[in-house]
């Protein structure tokens, strides 16, 4: 051959990702066995010697062109198999997912039920710490949608706190508070021993929105970043709500006045990065 050889030709066809599948047959006049071995290591699949047998050369590349043939359907078969078990693997673990969302709202409406909160706080907390997050330069959207799921469950360890403290019509003795501060541990009790991430998410909620940012909170008295960004956002989220809805205890607060509450609580009770970024968004 003038310019390329055989070997060449077969060299460049096998290196180029659209050809390389294409079956080579050799045609050659070259019969010895270094010849054929370099053939066949360069990725030829067959040899026919010249001068040839018009039928043996129509078998031969007829057998190549259907194994050819085969081997692509096969690999079209497997792919689409690969394709239908990832897409049901997916299809599960965002049923899961949703069965354990609605478990949550399950539980969280229970409590709700039983807690001395009114009307959709936890629902309503939900959606306030999900926009906190969004706005939080550091979180991802990831973290925005744990931390909706989970949020919900921050008062749920408030279903171990007997009803006569719970639903007590004035203030609690000094007794008593400490017995509703519980909530927070009470939480823990019920999360610990779960892997999954909303679970791990709302203990840690759980367990921290009543933390405060200079360290005077509860349950263990965390400090500003040893409080998670979950617990210091619900605790914003939380309190919020609290102010500008109506309680047994107090009447609703107007709009500026929690806002402002919130804006001079930065730095004491809240984490003063969280409450910039709401007056920074406003
Ligand atoms: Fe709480
Ligand atoms: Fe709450």
């Amino acid at each position: 051959m003038p310019v390329l050889d055989g070997f060449e030709e077969c060299r460049i066809l096998k290196g180029n990702p659209e050809y390389r599948d294409i079956p080579i047959i050799f045609h050659t006049a070259r019969l010895d066995v270094d010849s054929i071995t370099h053939a066949f290591q360069l990725g030829a699949v067959d040899y026919i010697t010249k001068p040839f047998n018009a039928a043996e050369l129509l078998a031969r590349v007829k057998n190549q062109v259907e194994l050819h043939n085969a081997k692509k359907m096969l690999k079209f078969v497997n792919s689409s198999l690969k394709k239908q078990s990832e897409l049901k693997e997916r299809r599960l673990v965002s049923e899961i997912e949703e069965n354990q969302k609605e478990i949550i709202y399950a539980l969280t409406e229970m409590v709700e039920a039983t807690s001395d909160e009114t009307g959709k706080h936890i629902r309503r907390v939900a959606e306030y710490a999900r926009l906190l997050a969004r706005l939080h330069p550091n979180l991802s959207f990831e973290d925005e949608e744990i931390i909706y799921h989970a949020a919900p469950m921050h008062d749920i360890g408030k279903v171990s706190i007997p009803g006569e403290i719970l639903h007590k019509n004035g203030s609690l003795t000094a007794a008593e508070t400490e017995v509703m501060k519980k909530h927070t541990t009470n939480a823990h009790e019920f999360f610990k021993n779960s892997e999954r991430r909303f679970m791990k998410a709302a203990d840690i909620i759980a367990t921290q929105h009543h933390e405060y940012w200079d360290g005077n909170g509860y349950p263990k008295g965390l400090k500003e970043q040893d409080i998670h960004i979950y617990g210091r956002i619900v605790a914003v989220a939380d309190v919020f709500d609290a102010l500008t809805h109506k309680r047994q205890y107090k009447h609703a607060w107007t709009l500026e006045a929690a806002l402002k509450y919130i804006q001079e609580r930065k730095g004491v009770q809240f984490d003063h990065k969280t409450c910039g970024t709401i007056f920074r968004k406003l």
